[in-house]
């Protein structure tokens, strides 16, 4: 093949993982090509949720702003509403994604970020412009086509969509962004467990006002159990908010065993006014798409120079909210390692370590989205409607829960542990941030403390090397900082205390020793940044003139207790084993 053109690292897809991959190539000085299949990017709303670690992402990126400006924000995305319709009777409400008063604390300690809610079709553009702007070739209406590995690099052949045209672009490395079916991933043959398209779902996309009847319980979803209403399976219509609040998308489940229904504007007008329980509101349907709940995920994330990411290696359904927030983590975890071994300051052994670290998560995530989807029987269960064979026997179990009898009674009481029971799903604080890695990119001194609460639900903050850097306000008098913000995305960063002040030379030795970006942050009073509220002392475990080495992607690489006798020695001894070089 003859190449036209090069690059170091060729990235197939513009959704959340290509997109992100893109940016945080760009913003590393990487040369890189985005090509994407389409004109432009995600045209139906999908991902929404971006929990607290995407947003970090964001922030590191210096784009937190932009996409806050185009969110809707954390106040408004959470009185998740079980009902019968929009206008009709509530059957129960829940605070969702940390806006309970109990919960909400959890997640502002956890991180300077809160979860808030952008549509895809808001978030890509966002992605794909701060990534175009510092570097990124963005080919559009590009479809990758085969590719081919050798030694040195990949050729791969994409197709111009507009001409017709092929050519090759020769790269280094090759990312595999290209969603659920991915032909990256198939024509690597990266092993996969569990199956794809297991149920059937319709987005319905549409406009219409109805501030009244949710500005008072602002949420991002609202659930409607009523006679033919279904969903992936899960027995009930979904009414997500896409803008507050008149623009809106209905997801509506069918039988994936036939073929796929044709919605017109009529059909979709009807299935809109009855979840919405209003005969006669003006509608305007803006579009209609189709896809398949999956249960499937990659065992391995590599072959060669070749990785996929996002969609194409864990595949899912949107319960829990975790795909595009997972694809984006997939390309924090890359991009960095990508960086350091082009530059030649990192084996490439260090690239093995995206997928033992990355598998993991992959599975995890598929296998509580599926968990959290089926737990949704339970609601069902409850509620007595397995068992009812017609929409009048459907209406009278729903309708038992107010009966002031033995069998009310009991409905009430098993709702409100059904009720807790979607906790699972939308307030799985541990799930959204507890990702510890164990590679060859960590050097280990244990695994985790047992933890004190249900590690779904509850995130503990540690600094045992593999867990995600602490959450801590720090900073001088006129500025207040989050710890991540002391660790850029373009270093190692050493963090210790004033005691601990020797560090600094050891590390500005190592890092010349071994022509790798790390600097110190010595935390303490006079020093450039202060433990404002004396919490960073809490958490970091470490003694006064310990240390901890923090990856750029904000994982803990290595900790030391105390300050050993030779610091640069027991720091150069980390470093290049996290480097591949010990
Ligand atoms: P994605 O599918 O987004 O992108 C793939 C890209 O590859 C596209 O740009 C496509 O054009 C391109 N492509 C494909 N084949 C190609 C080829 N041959 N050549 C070139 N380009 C090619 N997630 C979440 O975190 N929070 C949430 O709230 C939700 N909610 C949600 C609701 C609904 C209804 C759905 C269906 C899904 C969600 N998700 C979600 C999941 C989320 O949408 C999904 O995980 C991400 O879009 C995955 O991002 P990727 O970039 O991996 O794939």
């Amino acid at each position: 093949m003859t190449a036209m053109c090069e690059t170091d690292v060729l990235i197939v897809g513009s959704g959340p993982a290509g997109a992100s991959a893109a940016l945080f190539l760009s913003t590393l000085g990487v040369d890189n090509i985005m090509v994407t299949k389409y004109r432009w990017t995600a045209n139906t709303p999908r991902a929404h949720i971006t929990n607290q670690r995407a947003m970090e992402t964001f922030r590191d990126m210096g784009i937190e702003q932009q996409v806050l400006a185009e969110a809707t924000p954390h106040h408004l995305v959470g009185d998740t509403v079980f009902c019968t319709s929009i206008a009709g009777e509530e059957i129960g409400r829940i605070h969702t994604w940390g806006t309970h008063p109990a919960r909400e604390a959890d997640y502002q300690l956890a991180s300077p970020c809160l979860v808030v809610d952008i549509p895809q079709t808001y978030l890509e553009p966002i992605l794909v412009k701060n990534a175009t702007q510092r570097g990124t070739h963005t080919r559009f209406a590009t479809e990758y086509v085969s590719h081919e590995q050798d030694d040195d690099g990949v050729d791969v052949l994409v197709r111009d969509r507009l001409t017709g045209t092929e050519y090759t672009i020769r790269a280094k490395y090759l990312i595999g962004a290209d969603g659920a079916r991915s032909q990256v991933a198939a024509d690597l043959g990266l092993p996969f467990e569990g199956a794809m398209d297991l149920a059937g779902s319709m987005n319905i996309t549409f406009k219409a006002d109805i501030a009244a009847y949710v500005g008072h319980r602002p949420s991002v979803l609202y659930w409607v159990i009523q006679p033919g209403a279904n969903v992936g399976g899960i027995g009930a219509g979904l009414v997500r908010m896409v803008r507050p609040w008149n623009e809106w998308l209905i997801v509506w489940g069918y039988d994936i065993n036939e073929p796929p229904p044709v919605v017109d504007d009529a059909a979709a007008t009807r299935i809109v006014r009855d979840l919405l329980g209003m005969p006669d509101i003006d509608v305007e349907i803006t579009g209609t798409s189709l896809w398949g709940n999956n249960e499937m995920y990659a065992t391995h994330l590599r072959k060669g120079r070749v990785f996929c990411a996002g969609d194409a290696i864990h595949r899912h359904p949107p319960s829990n909210g975790l795909g595009s927030n997972t694809s984006i983590q997939d390309s924090y975890n890359l991009a960095w390692k990508l960086a350091l071994v082009l530059r030649g300051q990192a084996e490439p052994s260090l690239l093995d370590t995206y997928s033992t670290e990355r598998a993991p998560v992959a599975e995890r995530i598929v296998k509580r989205a599926n968990q959290s989807s089926r737990e949704f029987v339970r609601f069902f269960e409850v509620l007595g409607l397995l068992d009812a064979t017609s929409e009048e026997e459907m209406r009278a179990a729903i309708e038992e829960r107010k009966a002031n009898t033995p069998a009310g009674a009991a409905k009430r009481a098993a709702l409100i542990e059904a009720m807790e029971l979607k906790n699972y799903e939308f307030n799985a604080h541990g799930m959204d941030l507890g990702q510890f890695y164990e590679s060859d990119a960590v050097v280990s001194d244990g695994p985790l403390p047992e933890p004190a609460r249900d590690e779904v639900l509850y995130y503990e903050m540690s600094t045992v090397p593999g867990s995600h850097l602490p959450h801590a306000w720090v900073g001088d008098t006129m500025s207040k900082r989050a710890m991540m913000d002391l660790v850029p995305y373009d270093r190692f960063t050493l963090i210790t205390g004033i005691a601990g002040e020797a560090w600094t030379d050891a590390a500005d030795k190592v890092a010349h020793d071994l022509g790798v970006p790390l600097e110190t942050v010595v935390i303490g009073p006079g020093r450039a940044v202060t433990d404002l509220y004396y919490d960073w002392a809490k958490l970091r475990a470490v003694e006064e003139d310990g240390a901890v080495l923090v990856r750029p992607d904000k994982h803990i690489a290595w900790r030391s207790m105390t300050m050993p006798s030779d610091p640069a020695d027991a720091l150069r001894g980390a470093l290049s084993r996290v480097l591949g070089r010990g």
